[in-house]
């Protein structure tokens, strides 16, 4: 466990802005900083940084929180995995209290995969750098391939004894479980018999960007083997096939500084690649490529190439897959590589300035190359060329930018060989639908936000068509209680002037709006029905009355407890530029003039709801045959006369 002292320290010292930084681009608006989601694919930014509350908040998706929770959704981090990479940022040293066993025992689930995966990638090291065999046919294979000693290190690679269970044994030796050996795929067992997986093969890391040992790709050594020549972790709470590029770890920083990210097939290209100075490339190991490989590139760059070995058919089949490419905003250019050559063996027949022209000369535009390829096909008829042109605009239409969607549509004219015009009117109506389409999911996601707002004055909601009352679906006292912690965790600790609610003598009391909120509901000893917005006040409550100190909203950030801690990153969330939508938005004032009033008003609103409540509840026991006793009328006489004065003071007519 990472001591108590640290998480603070982490806390004090993290700077969200600068964390999600790294990730999202963000752009100053107002106090805010503003972006487009990372979790969803919008062309309006909705996803909200505030330096001065240290949260974040992505409309689009409804995720919100610190910046640990940032990490924890985007980067898959565990709690400590997202705390220990703050740590690192920021230099600050890690504090671990001490474990016991049974602490040990309870790590969860993915902190235990990637240990013994930790445990396995050292092993297989080991064996392949100090054990006779492990020398003489691991080592010896890489060598015979051309790796160098200095690139086998960088990539970690291995040798997994050709013996049913030399790792396993070893590894329980150590007390590593047989349930997370298992689990984790390293060791299968079968009734009492237990294997290793990957006996008898070259073991290649799998690593995060982070650089953890998220799993690992085996080659069989066998010739003519009847055995997949490649053996992979399976799936498990660390290893997911769809999100894992091999190589990221050891490419990332290149890619950055190149601009740019080569994709090719296999572990071996990725390897050789490197090896002869090109080190900004990545390996979809042998699948298609998918969403969230493509968004972890495009943390570092929006310029993808693919690599692709001269085989015409496979490069057919794949063409479909590129589109994806294109729809995240990505530049995607393509290099064919000679027949019969994939990136490992071109890469290792030719010198690197070679190998570096090769590349820049050969780079195509790929919607150029994809024309050019349904060119060769069409051949001069003209049905199969607009079939070709169809399926160009389909592609292009994908594209996020306007400007450059007409130069591809030009330009694919000029090599089809068609008029501009058609394929204009094609993309207009493409383009359109696909827009409408999206408008109407972005004002669907606007409206939910929208409804968890807290209600403001009489008068807006009464603005409301009946219709949209109905899509509130907090109950009426509920929204109540969200109104008021939204002022005690926005305004808590601000003075304000609160003027007597009757026509009197009595002299404004100038108190901050925490106070005056506990007071008046302590006074009728009113509590909070809803449970997250209980606990909420409870603790203001607590900590006034304990205290005498008025919680600041971060207090509730670092809590364990996650719908809490998304609950008021919900209510501290800044609205984000709403647009058109903000004329019929519930949203408040900027100034905080209207807070006094604000909170007077929510305070009689809730208690009229509970009234209300109460009175209803007495009303159906009556209803049921319950005789009605003189003290039972009496006290509804009174709840009635009550509520018909709140709702005076709040200047309604029932
Ligand atoms: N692959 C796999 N399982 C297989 C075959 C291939 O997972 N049975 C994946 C591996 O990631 C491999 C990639 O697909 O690196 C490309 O396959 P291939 O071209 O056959 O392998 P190479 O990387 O060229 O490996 P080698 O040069 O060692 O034959
Ligand atoms: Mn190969």
């Amino acid at each position: 466990m990472i001591s108590q002292e640290t998480v603070d320290k982490i806390f004090d010292t993290a700077r969200i802005e600068e964390v999600i930084g790294d990730f999202v681009q963000l752009k100053k608006s107002g106090s805010s900083l503003k972006g487009l989601s990372p979790f969803t694919n919008e062309r309006t930014p909705s996803f909200m940084v505030s330096p001065a509350k240290q949260i974040f908040k992505d409309f689009s998706s409804g995720k919100g929180g610190t910046v640990v929770t940032f990490l924890m959704e985007h980067e898959h981090y565990t709690y400590p995995e997202a705390l220990r990479y703050l740590a690192k940022k920021y230099n600050i040293e890690v504090e671990e209290d001490q474990q016991t066993d049974e602490q040990k025992e309870s790590r969860n689930l993915r902190e235990s995969l990637f240990l013994v995966n930790e445990f396995a990638n050292d092993f297989f090291q080991k064996q392949l750098w100090h054990t006779q065999n492990g020398k003489q046919i691991g080592l010896s294979y890489f060598k015979e391939r051309g790796f160098t000693p200095q690139i086998i290190k960088d990539f970690q690679l291995g040798y997994s004894p050709d013996d049913f269970e030399a790792f396993t044994t070893k590894a329980l030796q150590e007390n590593y479980q047989l349930e997370f050996l298992e689990k984790s795929g390293l060791t299968q067992v079968k009734g009492s018999k237990k294997y290793d997986r990957f006996r008898g093969r070259v073991m290649f890391p799998i690593l995060s960007h982070t650089g953890r040992v998220l799993g690992f790709g085996g080659r069989t050594l066998q010739k003519e083997a009847k055995i997949a020549k490649y053996l992979n972790s399976p799936e498990s709470e660390i290893y997911h096939k769809s999100k894992i590029l091999y190589g990221i770890y050891q490419a990332k920083a290149e890619i950055g500084k190149a601009d740019e990210c080569f994709l090719v097939e296999g572990y071996t290209d990725v390897i050789s690649l490197h090896q002869a100075g090109v080190q900004n490339v990545v390996a979809s190991s042998g699948t298609a490529l998918t969403v969230d490989q493509i968004n972890l590139i495009k943390r570092y760059t929006r310029n993808i190439t693919l690599l692709y070995d001269g085989d015409p058919a496979g490069i057919k089949a794949s063409l479909r897959g590129i589109d994806l490419i294109l729809e995240q905003g990505m530049e995607v250019s393509v290099v064919l590589f000679p027949e019969g050559e994939d990136p490992d063996s071109y890469a290792r027949s030719v010198s690197t300035p070679e190998l570096k022209d090769y590349l820049q000369e050969e780079k195509t535009n790929f919607l150029r190359f994809k024309a050019r390829l349904l060119l060769e096909d069409a051949g001069d008829s003209p049905i199969e060329k607009s079939r070709a042109a169809r399926e160009m605009v389909k592609s292009i239409t994908l594209i996020p930018d306007a400007l450059e969607r007409d130069a591809y549509i030009q330009e694919t004219a000029a090599i089809l060989g068609l008029e501009e015009r058609v394929l204009f009117s094609e993309l207009g109506q493409m383009v359109t639908k696909k827009q409408e389409e999206e408008q109407r999911k972005i004002q669907r996601q606007r409206q939910r936000e929208e409804r968890n707002r807290p209600a403001l004055s009489v008068v807006e909601q009464e603005e409301k068509s009946p219709d949209e009352e109905d899509h509130i679906h907090l109950s009426p006292l509920h929204q109540q209680e969200r109104s008021l912690c939204w002022l005690l965790l926005n305004h808590g600790a601000k003075e304000f002037e609160f003027k007597a609610l009757h026509e009197s003598e009595e002299e404004p009391i100038e108190e901050p709006v925490a106070v005056y909120i506990l007071t008046e509901l302590a006074n009728d000893e009113l509590e909070f029905e809803h449970p997250i917005f209980k606990k909420i006040l409870e603790k203001f409550a607590y900590y006034y009355n304990e205290q005498s100190v008025i919680l600041q909203p971060e207090a509730f950030l670092r809590e364990g407890d996650k719908t809490l801690m998304h609950a008021v990153v919900d209510l501290i969330a800044d609205a984000p530029d709403l647009h058109k939508w903000e004329k019929k938005s519930i949203y408040p004032p900027a100034k905080d003039s209207f807070v006094p009033r604000y909170t007077q008003e929510s305070i009689l609103r809730l208690k009229e709801k509970k009234i209300t409540q109460i009175i209803h509840s007495m009303e159906g026991a009556l209803k049921q045959g319950q005789e009605p006793d003189e003290d039972t009328l009496k006290t509804l006489m009174d709840l009635n006369k009550l509520r018909v004065e709140i709702n005076h003071t709040l200047n309604r007519v029932v």
